[in-house]
């Protein structure tokens, strides 16, 4: 009996999970052990089937109560209750890793968590620069739905970004501006947060979907700057800190850190290279 139960639970997990299951995204899957899934979100009865077994999936929040489960290249819902604890959490050097001028990564460095980002983003899902780790992403989507209670729409312009990717920016604005104004604002490979997938570039319709310092005096700007602790987020190049973070104000930039240590960093007005210094 129990053995046919296993073999039972293994023809579903093997008949819910399709043959692209092994594409690059999701190999960065995670598990769950037990999810009722949905075909839209707010349904009132599951779909086909309740996973009892553990199953790779990905999952991203669609609404405030809700999130997309992902099998394969098959889209449910499932209350999003049913899934935090499944969430792969950083540890907290990961979630307080120092990149700057001075500290870099390796060429080749790409966190495993890399997930695609729900909120409105800029560039097409798919792009790299829509991805950003799941527990990064999680509390990016709770920041936009927070902003949109509050009548702000806000966009993802650029997360992600892998050293090639920043290599390329890089030598644009090289040779669009010159070294030194490049240098002001734009990371040499190796050496931006961007390759971390802890930060994010904001923007909004008001701004065009670009990147402008006036941003800071927009409704959704202002909002973001004021309220981005509460979800995790610092701004990482703030004005008045050129000098020790070594990049001009940036107030787009947001650096996932958690919650508490977002908190921390607001309450004393630290940037990151403080916290290292003070903590
Ligand atoms: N704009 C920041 C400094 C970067 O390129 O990572
Ligand atoms: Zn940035």
């Amino acid at each position: 009996m129990k053995m046919l139960r296993i073999l039972l639970v293994c023809l579903l997990v093997l008949s819910t999970v399709p043959a692209d299951a092994a594409s690059p995204t999701l190999k960065n899957g995670y598990t769950v052990k037990t999810t009722k899934l949905y075909w839209r979100a707010m349904q009132s009865s599951p779909v086909a089937k309740t996973l009892r077994t553990n199953v790779p999936v990905r999952y991203v929040p669609y609404n405030r109560s809700w999130s997309n489960v992902y099998i394969g290249s098959t889209r449910y819902f499932t209350p999003s209750v049913n899934l935090k604890a499944g969430i792969p959490k950083m540890t907290s050097s990961e979630r307080l890793r120092l990149v700057n001028k001075q500290h870099g990564l390796p060429s080749t460095y790409r966190s495993p968590q890399l997930t695609t980002l729900t909120i409105p983003t800029v560039y097409q899902k798919g792009s790299e620069k829509t991805l950003m780790t799941a527990e990064a992403a999680y509390a990016l989507a709770k920041l936009y739905y927070a902003g949109r209670k509050q009548g702000h729409t806000l966009y993802a312009l650029s997360a992600y970004r892998s050293y090639s990717t920043q290599k390329s920016i890089y030598n644009y604005w090289v040779s669009a501006r010159g070294t030194s104004y490049a240098s002001k604002y734009v990371a040499i490979p190796g050496h931006s947060e961007h390759q971390t997938g802890l930060a994010v570039d904001m923007t909004s319709r008001r701004m065009r979907l670009g990147l402008y310092e006036s941003f800071d005096q927009s409704p959704e700007g202002k909002w973001m700057l004021q309220n981005a602790h509460r979800y995790g987020f610092i701004l990482r190049y703030p004005k008045g800190k050129e000098r020790i973070t070594g990049y001009n104000y940036e107030p787009w930039h947001l650096r996932y850190v958690g919650v508490k240590e977002a908190t921390l960093m607001k309450q004393q007005n630290w940037t990151l290279e403080e916290w290292w210094r003070k903590r």
